[in-house]
């Protein structure tokens, strides 16, 4: 049933890191769901997969079995949704994607809840969830921006391996337990090194021609989109991957248009949704990974003047990269999509 629900509900990527957690939280949050199909490749079909406390077959991803969807939250890869988008959207389902490839389409929305929820309304048939490093920083920017403005900003970001999914966190586990035991530690397969006890400084890939990776790429392009922010504003960020399993971490240096004291800033963070404030650092309190991983709200501390610039202030901005960062935002998506009774392909639509 189309327009205000319930709704047939597909779930592409089902068995992933990022789509068992959004059968979680559809659940968690009660979407109003008559139905809910896993979908996932061959390789998985048949296999089970827990929702709402029921264990579910999953399905592999056919022209059959996208019939008859209202809806698809769908984090299968680029590749999967540069395919298959479009067939989903013909097949009658809005789309809500969680894979970079639709994300900068001029005729597909880039939407953070919270932050930019009405460029929802103008969908055509997709709406992209952005980047999980990029998401977290725009909870913490938006009061900012519309409090003070933005000239400029430059972003470090020390990320979990989860951000790379299901595979990179056994990766991690067993080069952990080879290094506990004295093991010889296999070749890494995910990453370029060994990410366990170390820090690389490369988050994805490096496109010829290209110093920055394409995740770096992605934190500048998606901010200027979901902000519009004009290319006036300065934008620069360099990404890392750390050996944390879940939970981004970002020192985030902002340089305002009008002077905000960190103590006014820390006031407009604190009253904005799904943010949390933690900045006692005298008394040890500020956000780590290990606090923000199963949770939805963006963890924001460390608020402090940069004694370099009378108007730029430095904060640590934390959020797990599965929930806000991913199936949280999605879900958040979905209900605005179903509050606006925008659950319906527009007549005509189509994307790319
Ligand atoms: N992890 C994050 O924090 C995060 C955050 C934001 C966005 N994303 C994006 O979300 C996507 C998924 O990430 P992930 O971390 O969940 O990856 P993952 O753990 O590797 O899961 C990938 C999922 O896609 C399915 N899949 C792969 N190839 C398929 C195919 N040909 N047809 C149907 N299903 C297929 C897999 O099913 P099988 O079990 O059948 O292999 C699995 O369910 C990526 O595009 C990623 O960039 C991830």
């Amino acid at each position: 049933m189309s327009g205000n629900g319930p709704y047939r509900v597909g779930v592409l990527g089902a068995t992933g890191a990022v789509g068992s957690t959004i059968l979680e939280v559809l659940a968690e949050r009660k979407f109003p769901a008559s139905e809910v199909v896993p979908l996932a490749s061959a390789r998985s079909a048949g296999s089970k997969v827990s929702i709402g406390g029921s264990d579910v077959e999953v399905q592999e991803l056919t022209e059959d079995s996208i019939q008859g969807l209202d809806l698809v939250l769908s984090s299968a890869g680029g590749k999967v949704s540069s395919e298959w988008a479009p067939k989903l959207i013909e097949a009658g389902a809005v789309v809500v994607d969680n894979t970079s490839f639709w994300r900068m389409h001029d005729d597909v929305p880039l939407v953070v809840a919270d932050v930019n929820d009405d460029a929802v309304q103008d969908h055509n048939g997709l709406v992209a969830n952005p980047n999980c490093t990029t998401m977290q920083m725009m909870v913490a920017l938006k009061p900012i921006l519309d409090a003070a403005g933005i000239e400029r900003l430059i972003v470090s970001t020390y990320q979990s391996v989860s951000g790379t999914g299901r595979k990179a966190i056994e990766e991690l586990r067993a080069e952990s337990q080879a290094v506990l035991d004295g093991d010889k530690i296999n070749p890494p397969e995910v990453y370029p090194h060994q990410v366990a006890f170390n820090v690389l400084p490369q988050v994805e890939n490096f496109k010829d021609g290209d110093d920055y990776t394409t995740e770096e790429r992605k934190v500048m392009a998606e901010t200027r989109k979901i902000l519009g922010l004009t290319e006036d504003v300065g934008i620069s960020a360099t990404c890392a991957r750390v050996p944390v399993v879940t939970g981004h971490s970002e020192s985030v240096n902002v340089q305002t248009e009008r002077d905000l004291s960190p103590e006014e800033c820390r006031e407009l963070l604190s009253e904005f949704p799904g943010l949390i404030v933690l900045d006692d650092p005298g008394a040890g309190i500020y956000p780590l990974p290990i606090a923000a991983a199963g949770r939805d709200e963006v963890l924001v501390g460390r608020i402090r003047r940069d004694p370099s610039h009378e108007r730029c202030l430095n904060l640590w901005v934390v959020g797990d990269n599965l929930r806000k960062g991913a199936a949280t935002n999605a879900v958040q998506v979905a209900e605005l999509l179903h509050q606006r009774d925008l659950v319906r392909v527009p007549a005509g639509a189509s994307i790319g």
